[in-house]
C-alpha cells in the first residue's frame, strides 16, 4: 500500500500536467494521470502545486562565527527548512586552521545527529593544507569526496580566519578539476576590504552602514573574477557563492561567454531587500541586515532577476547563518566589524522567490521548480532529488499558489528573535511536505520525528558540466 497524491498539478523544471503521485515507501513509484487509488492512503491535491522539495544548498547552521554561534542548530534550522518547503539543505563544515578536513567533518556529522530531520549534505570549507607540499591537504580532499562531500568552499573574505590566499586556491582547485569536485566561491577582496574597514573605524564610523559601505561591489566583482579564472586555468568548475550586484554578474557572464565552467548563486535577500530600504544609516535596527556580501543598492536588483530568468545566474540560496538581534548581533554594537554576519532566511526562501519571481510573471512555475529544486540537485550531485519521476526520493512539495502568509518573527521556525521580511505579505505557500515518503509537514506545521534526517553522500560531477 502506498500514497497517493491525487488531482494536482505536478510540475517538474520541464513541464506541468496534471497528474497523481504514487509514492511507494522513500520513493516516487509513478508520476502519470489517473491513477487508481486501490488501497493506497489518497492525499487530495485539488488546487495545489505538487513540486520537488526545494533544495537549500548554503546553509550555516550551528555554525561558530563572529565570536558566537549560528542561532539556528540542525534541529531548529531543518524544521523550519521543511515548514517553508525545503526538504534537503547543504551545509558548510569549516576546517579550522591548523586542524584537519576530517575534523570538521566529524564535528559537522556530530552536530547533525540525532538532530537532522531533512535529508542534509556537507561542503568542505578549506583553510588549511597542512603546509610543505600541501600533500596531507590533498589527501583529505580525496577522502573527503569518497565521504560524499564533493564540494570545497573556498574563501576570498575574512583574512585572518577563513580567507586563502590565490596559492592555495590554486592548489585546491587543481586537486578538485582532478577530483571532478566542485568549488565554492565566496568572492570578495578580503585585503582590501579590511584596509577600507580599518581607516572606516578609525574615522569614528561605527555604525551597521558602514559594514555595507566598506565592502565595495567592485571587491566582490574583482574576486569574482579572479576566482574564475584561477579556477579556469586548472580546469576546475566553479561556483560562486551569494552573488549580489551587478558588476560581480559582469564578470561572471564575461567568464562564461569565454567558455569557464563558472556557474553562481544568488540569494533571496539580494533580489528584494536593498542597501536604501534596509540600510540608510539610521539605526542601530539596521545591525539585522548585516550580511556578507552587504544589500546592495536597488538597482542591482533587476539584473539579478533578469540573470535567473536568462540563466547566467544558475540556482536562488538563502546564505542562511542566523544570529539573534538582543545578545548576538549586540557584539558589534560600538564596531560594525564585531557584529556576526549573516541573517535567517530558510523559512522563508520558497515564499519570496514564488511571490516575487513567480507572482509578478518574471518566473514562470518551471523556472521556479528549477532554481530552487532542479539545478541544486544537478549542480551538486544529488541525481534522487530535485524532480519528481519515478525512481526519485519522494521529497515532494504541496504548494498552496493561492495561500496568503505574513512573514513575522512571532510565528516563524527559525531561532532568531528577529525577521528580515517582518510583516511582509506574502502569497504562496507550503500546505505538505513529504521527506522521503514521510508526511513531515502537514497543513503547514511541522509533524515528522526529529533527527530523521539522512547524511547524503553526493556525486562528484564537475557541478554538472560535461
Ligand atoms: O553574512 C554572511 N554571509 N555570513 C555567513 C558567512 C558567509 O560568508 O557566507
Ligand atoms: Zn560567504
Ligand atoms: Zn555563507
Amino acid at each position: 500500500m502506498g500514497m497517493l497524491i491525487q488531482n494536482g498539478t505536478v510540475i517538474n523544471a520541464d513541464g506541468r500536467q496534471k497528474a497523481d503521485v504514487l509514492i511507494e515507501g522513500e520513493t516516487i513509484a509513478q508520476v502519470a494521470p489517473n491513477l487508481s487509488a486501490a488501497d493506497h492512503t489518497v492525499v487530495d491535491a485539488t488546487g495545489l502545486f505538487v513540486m520537488p522539495g526545494g533544495i537549500d544548498v548554503h546553509t550555516h547552521l550551528d555554525m561558530p562565527f563572529g565570536g558566537t554561534v549560528s542561532a539556528d542548530d540542525y534541529r531548529t534550522g531543518t524544521i523550519a527548512a521543511a515548514v517553508g518547503g525545503t526538504t534537503t539543505v547543504i551545509d558548510f563544515a569549516l576546517q579550522s586552521m591548523g586542524h584537519t578536513m576530517r575534523e570538521a567533518y566529524d564535528t559537522w556529522r556530530g552536530k547533525s545527529r540525532g538532530k537532522a530531520c531533512i535529508d542534509y549534505g556537507l561542503h568542505m570549507a578549506v583553510t588549511d593544507l597542512g603546509g610543505g607540499d600541501c600533500s596531507r591537504g590533498l589527501r583529505e580532499m580525496e577522502e573527503m569526496v569518497a565521504e560524499g562531500i564533493s564540494s570545497f568552499k573556498l574563501f576570498m573574505a575574512y583574512p585572518g580566519v577563513l580567507m586563502i590566499d590565490d596559492g592555495l586556491m590554486f592548489r585546491v582547485m587543481q586537486k578538485a578539476a582532478a577530483l571532478n569536485a566542485l568549488c565554492c566561491v565566496h568572492a570578495e577582496n578580503g585585503s582590501a576590504i579590511d584596509v577600507v574597514v580599518a581607516q572606516m573605524l578609525a574615522e569614528g564610523k561605527t555604525a551597521p552602514h558602514y559594514h555595507a559601505l566598506s565592502r565595495s561591489p567592485k571587491a566582490e566583482a574583482e574576486a569574482t573574477h579572479r576566482a574564475i579564472a584561477l579556477a579556469d586555468m586548472t580546469g576546475a568548475a566553479v561556483y560562486i557563492v551569494h552573488l549580489s550586484n551587478e558588476y560581480a554578474l559582469d564578470e561572471l557572464r564575461f567568464m562564461q561567454a569565454r567558455g569557464a565552467r563558472a556557474m553562481a548563486e544568488t540569494c533571496i535577500q539580494y533580489l528584494v531587500l536593498s542597501l536604501e530600504d534596509q540600510m540608510p544609516g539610521k539605526s542601530w535596527d539596521e545591525a539585522k541586515y548585516v550580511l556578507t556580501p552587504p544589500l546592495r543598492e536597488k538597482k542591482n536588483q533587476e539584473p539579478l532577476w533578469q540573470a535567473l530568468e536568462k540563466g547566467s545566474l544558475a540556482v536562488v540560496s538563502t546564505d542562511h547563518c542566523p544570529f539573534r538581534f538582543a545578545d548576538q548581533k549586540s557584539l558589534g554594537r560600538n564596531n560594525f566589524s564585531k557584529i556576526p554576519n549573516g541573517g535567517p532566511g530558510i523559512e522563508n526562501r520558497m515564499q519570496i522567490l514564488w511571490h516575487f519571481g513567480v507572482n509578478s510573471g518574471r518566473l514562470t512555475p518551471e523556472q521556479f521548480v528549477e532554481l530552487a529544486c532542479t539545478a541544486p540537485a544537478r549542480i551538486f550531485g544529488m541525481p534522487k532529488k530535485g524532480t519528481l519521476a519515478p525512481g526519485k526520493d519522494a521529497d515532494i512539495l504541496l504548494w498552496n499558489p493561492n495561500a496568503d502568509y505574513t512573514i513575522s518573527a512571532a510565528t516563524q521556525r527559525m531561532a532568531t528573535d528577529y525577521s528580515m521580511f517582518e510583516g511582509w505579505k506574502v502569497r504562496g505557500n507550503a500546505k505538505h511536505v513529504f521527506s522521503r515518503g514521510d508526511l513531515v509537514v502537514k497543513d503547514g506545521e511541522w509533524i515528522g520525528e526529529v533527527g530523521r534526517g539522512r547524511f547524503l553522500k553526493r556525486e562528484a560531477n564537475a557541478g554538472g558540466f560535461a
